[in-house]
């Protein structure tokens, strides 16, 4: 098992502020043993859990990560956007992140997303940071939509396992995933051939789909062997499934 079948997208976007703390603590809650967030860096070079380049839609605050630095994340609120509950939530750093997922066990789908950064910069950070890490966590599994950040990784931190994220799955995708010594495509539940799911496993790669929020269609994927989905509302599904 590479990972759960049912995954917590960015700690559950459906219930929480995305790529929080909080968000996590609630994913472990509900008994997810995997979560799925997005890394970025801030200008200073920090990496931090966040999905978009710039802080308007999941904060209080204004402006590009680019124009940040570690000390400015005190400033800023990533939970009262979502629900006033939620005050005070700040924008995670990953290796606070890291040591949360060590302390509640739970396995991450670590999302490199480079944004405006640089790739390079993006993926030696963010295997610092892990290597740096007091906890020992984890199990963790690399993604990117920028593939060669999962090649810089694959060279950089070898022994944790990579996903090849697709939006549309393109030819070449059985050299590339042997190339990046991939265990698994991820792939947008929209755009996804179920046909696809059966030529992977005979190439030995699972297949998880993202972001799904319906059980009927959940049920059709995984009868066409799908390993796994990532998911904003992990309670729509079988409770078992977030466990494995
Ligand atoms: O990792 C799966 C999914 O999160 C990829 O898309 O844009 O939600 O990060 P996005
Ligand atoms: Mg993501």
């Amino acid at each position: 098992m590479v990972m759960a079948k049912v995954i917590a997208h960015r700690g559950g976007a459906s219930w929480v502020p995305e790529n929080t703390l909080a968000a996590f603590r609630w994913a472990a809650k509900q008994g997810c043993r995997w979560i799925e967030l997005d890394i970025s860096l801030l200008g200073d070079g920090t990496p931090v859990i966040i999905h978009d380049q710039r802080l308007e839609r999941t904060t209080d605050s204004q402006g590009a990560l680019a124009d940040l630095s570690q000390a400015d994340l005190e400033r800023i609120d990533a939970g009262s956007w979502f629900a006033p509950a939620f005050r005070g939530e700040r924008i995670p750093t990953l290796r606070q992140l890291l040591q949360l997922c060590a302390d509640l066990g739970l396995g991450a789908n670590l999302e490199l997303k480079p944004n405006a950064s640089n790739v390079e910069a993006l993926v030696e950070a963010t295997a610092r940071v892990l290597e740096e890490a007091e906890a020992v966590g984890g199990p963790w599994l690399f993604s990117s939509f920028e593939h060669q950040a999962l090649e810089l990784m694959a060279k950089r931190l070898p022994s944790i396992p990579r996903g090849l994220l697709y939006e549309g799955i393109e030819a070449g995708w059985r050299d590339k995933a042997a190339a990046l010594g991939a265990v698994s495509l991820h792939l947008d539940q929209a755009l996804i051939d179920p046909a696809v799911i059966s030529q992977a496993k005979a190439e030995g790669l699972e297949v998880f789909v993202y972001t799904l929020n319906d059980a009927t269609r959940a049920q059709a994927l995984f009868a066409a062997g799908l390993a796994g989905l990532f998911t904003d509302d992990p309670l729509l599904f079988d409770p078992a499934w977030r466990r494995g």
